[in-house]
């Protein structure tokens, strides 16, 4: 990668940053995009969070990704917050506009198209979500804005699911079904999309679901851990002939659609495939 004097940072703000695979996404786009920036991790602790942000405008960088444990103070610290992300509760790419920051969450849209580019629609579709976390209350906005019919969520606790459930009423006048109970094959039979947005089977063989069940119809199975890439939830769908949808299609997804945000360029299916291989490669 060649810089110059006009070279402009991109930026990743986060604690900690040095397991990150966005430098690579970002700095192969740019560089095949013939765009003059280099995407720089910045290891920001909570009480440097209000000057790393006056840095960007100092420094007049393109943007950033925002990171744990950021994804929510930083919203207090920027100038104006994308509708859906302000819906969300959380930022996780600010774009410098001419020295006014606007802060953006791409983690649900890439779920979505993850989905979408595989051929599936969402509009009507019923979905269940395992787990209320983050990334659960990202992507349930973003299926929400989509025009999904119905929205389950199950987690081992209540709250959070609760305060999903009416972020996505208040918001699009979607009634979410909440609940802490294990799933069945009743579940299964009456949904079209199934999701896995909790850590269990992230580098361990454990499932989300009871991998004895069986559902009826057909159904597709999303998982959003990304290590490894076949999880044990993953498995017990492919035994049952479901298609299914890797978390690395999000994780590649989010990024590009926040290098959009930032260079108004769509990257490509080769490109997301390339990125792939290189994360393979790691
Ligand atoms: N593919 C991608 O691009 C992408 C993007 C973001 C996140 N992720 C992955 O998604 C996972 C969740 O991330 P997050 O940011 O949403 O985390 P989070 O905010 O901590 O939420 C985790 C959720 O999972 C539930 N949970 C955690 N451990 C559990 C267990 N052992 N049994 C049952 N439920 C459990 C939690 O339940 P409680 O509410 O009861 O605590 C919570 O609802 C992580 O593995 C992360 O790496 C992937």
């Amino acid at each position: 990668m060649n810089t110059n004097s006009m070279t402009k940072i991109i930026g990743l703000l986060g604690h900690p940053v040095k397991h990150s695979f966005s430098p690579q996404i970002h700095n192969y786009l740019c560089e095949k995009y013939k765009q003059n920036n280099i995407y720089c991790c910045f290891d920001v602790e909570n009480k440097k969070l209000k000057s790393a942000v006056e840095s960007i405008k100092t420094l007049d960088m393109i943007g950033c990704n925002v990171t744990i444990p950021h994804k929510v103070d930083i919203m207090r610290y920027i100038d104006k917050i994308d509708k859906n992300a302000g819906i969300i509760g959380a930022v996780n790419t600010i774009k410098n506009i001419d020295g006014k920051l606007i802060g953006f969450n791409t983690d649900g849209v890439g779920f979505v198209k993850s989905i979408l580019e595989k051929g599936y629609t969402l509009k009507n579709k019923k979905v269940l979500i395992i787990g209320a976390g983050g990334a659960c209350r990202s992507i349930c906005v973003e299926l929400a804005s989509e025009g999904i019919s119905y929205l389950e969520i199950r987690n081992r606790s209540i709250d959070k699911a609760e305060e999903i459930g009416k972020i996505v009423k208040t918001n699009f006048n979607l009634d979410v079904v909440y609940d802490t109970k294990p799933i069945d094959e009743n579940d299964l039979n009456k949904i079209d999309i199934l999701i896995n947005t909790t850590p269990i089977g992230m580098e361990s063989n454990l499932c989300p679901i009871d991998e004895r069940l069986i559902p009826k119809g057909n159904l597709l199975v999303c998982d959003i851990v990304y290590k490894p890439h076949n999880t044990a939830f993953l498995n017990w769908a492919k035994k049952n002939n479901l298609d299914v949808v890797h978390g690395i299609d999000m994780l590649i997804n989010q990024g590009l659609h926040a290098f959009y945000i930032w260079t108004g360029i769509k990257a490509t299916k080769e490109d997301e495939e390339y990125i792939k291989d290189l994360y393979n490669k790691i």
